[in-house]
């Protein structure tokens, strides 16, 4: 590591002086980026007396060191009299490695810069209350709406009790995903397709309907950019699914079948398509998750309980629609191809959404675009994203059923 100097004589005049070294911190916790679920994105710098950087660590993936450890761990005795400079508030709770205030305490650092403070309920500003009883002078709220945006799946999932959903689709310039006839790849070019592996790479599960599964046969991985790589659904109420697909090889990557309640086993001498694909991915070890009703929102419950912060829809016009239905897409993101298709019976992304008049569609905000080749990527919020309310504004805000069982 190189000696750089990040104090507050070196950032700017107007700016809190504590947000450049932040700065880095955040850059540092992205690195973790994918792996870190059910845990946040975390990272920290210690600077020594003298605003030197003296140590630097994040959170590289659920069971690691958090990020204020591995920094202090590095900066040893140079960390007392200094500054540790966090993007998440310090933990200070016993999970399945002992509370960060504690080692905070004890590496004798004079001040603590968090960005943001931990909704999880098993801290929420206790870590705070914590350092400030110890004499730890504690700078809140540097850099926050940076670490909100960072962190917004995590936020999602611990306020709501499910991962944060983006749902994703190509489209042509008029708005279609197939032809009349169908035929329906590829409609976005190289540079957009190698930007959903890496979109992949970022999310804990990768979501599919039984009829993407049958028309497309589609891989879903990240092409190797996250291992392991998300975990592949299929959601199929009919469980009418193809005997040869790429899905069912799990030597790539996991996947997960949910579909409703199975029916008693078909009587007679011939199973049921059903039974088929029962026995049939008993056989190759493919994980089935009965859910009540086969509904999205039950799935996202069941993979938040697995978890997951982030998934990503992936979906044909029929689950798309069921999942914007039930509130369990907070983003999407939207290629547009420069192509028309044509064709009054073409496939369009969205089923019926169940509006009866256009003003009760809700208005989607902060678009960003951006080029991707020759094709244009729109991405847009939910205007009721859950993770966008001032945290310590929602003190009531629903509790998940309990935090998932791993613990940093
Ligand atoms: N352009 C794009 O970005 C893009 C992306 C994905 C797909 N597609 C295209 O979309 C077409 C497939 O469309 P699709 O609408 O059939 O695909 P889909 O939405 O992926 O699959 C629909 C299926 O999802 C299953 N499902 C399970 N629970 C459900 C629920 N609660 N609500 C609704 N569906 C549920 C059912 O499977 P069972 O029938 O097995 O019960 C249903 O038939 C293909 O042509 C594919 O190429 C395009």
């Amino acid at each position: 590591m190189t000696t750089t100097t990040l104090s507050h004589a070196t950032a700017t005049a107007t700016a809190s002086p504590w947000l450049l070294p932040m700065r880095r911190a955040l850059a540092l916790a992205a690195l973790g980026a994918g792996r870190t679920s059910p845990n946040p994105m975390v990272g920290a710098v210690v600077l020594d007396p003298a605003g030197q950087l003296v140590g630097e660590g994040f959170h590289a993936r659920a069971g690691d060191p958090h990020a204020e450890v591995g920094a202090l761990a590095q900066a040893g005795e140079r960390a007392r009299g200094g500054t540790l400079v966090v993007t998440l508030e310090p933990c200070c709770h016993h999970g399945r490695t002992p509370p960060c205030t504690e080692a905070v305490i004890a590496a004798g650092v004079q001040r603590v810069v968090v960005a943001m403070e931990d909704p999880d309920p098993r801290v929420a500003g206790g870590g705070i209350a914590r350092l400030r009883a110890a004499g730890v002078d504690v700078v809140e709220a540097v850099g926050r709406s940076d670490a909100l945006r960072l962190n917004r799946a995590f936020i999602h999932r611990v306020r709501s009790g499910r991962p944060l959903g983006i749902l994703k689709w190509a489209m042509s310039l008029d708005g279609r995903t197939a032809l009349p006839n169908g035929h329906s790849q590829w409609i976005s070019g190289p540079a957009a397709r190698a930007w959903v592996h890496r979109l992949r790479a970022g999310c804990d599960a990768v979501i599919v309907g039984g009829g993407t599964l049958r028309a497309d046969d589609p891989l879903l991985t990240s092409r190797g950019q996250r291992r392991p790589e998300p975990l592949r659904v299929v959601m199929s109420r009919s469980l009418d699914l193809p005997e040869q697909a790429r899905l069912w090889d799990q030597g790539l990557a996991t996947t997960l079948v949910a579909h409703g309640p199975s029916p008693a086993a078909a009587q007679g001498p011939a199973p049921s398509a059903a039974d088929r694909t029962r026995a049939r991915l008993d056989r190759l070890g493919v994980e089935r998750l009965e859910l009540p009703a086969c509904e999205p929102v039950e799935l996202l419950q069941a993979l938040a309980s697995r978890g997951c912060n982030q998934v990503l829809w992936e979906c044909g016009a029929e689950l798309a629609a069921a999942a914007l239905r039930q509130g369990c897409v907070q983003e999407v993101a939207v290629v547009v191809a420069p192509k028309l298709l044509g064709g009054m019976p073409a496939r369009t992304p969205l089923a019926d959404l169940g509006l009866a008049r256009v003003d009760q569609a809700p208005i989607w905000h902060g678009a960003r675009t951006s080029q991707l080749g020759i094709d244009l990527l729109w991405q847009l919020e939910h205007p009721h994203h859950a993770s966008d309310a001032p945290l310590a504004d929602d003190p009531g805000d629903a509790a998940p059923d309990g935090p998932p069982a791993e613990d940093p």
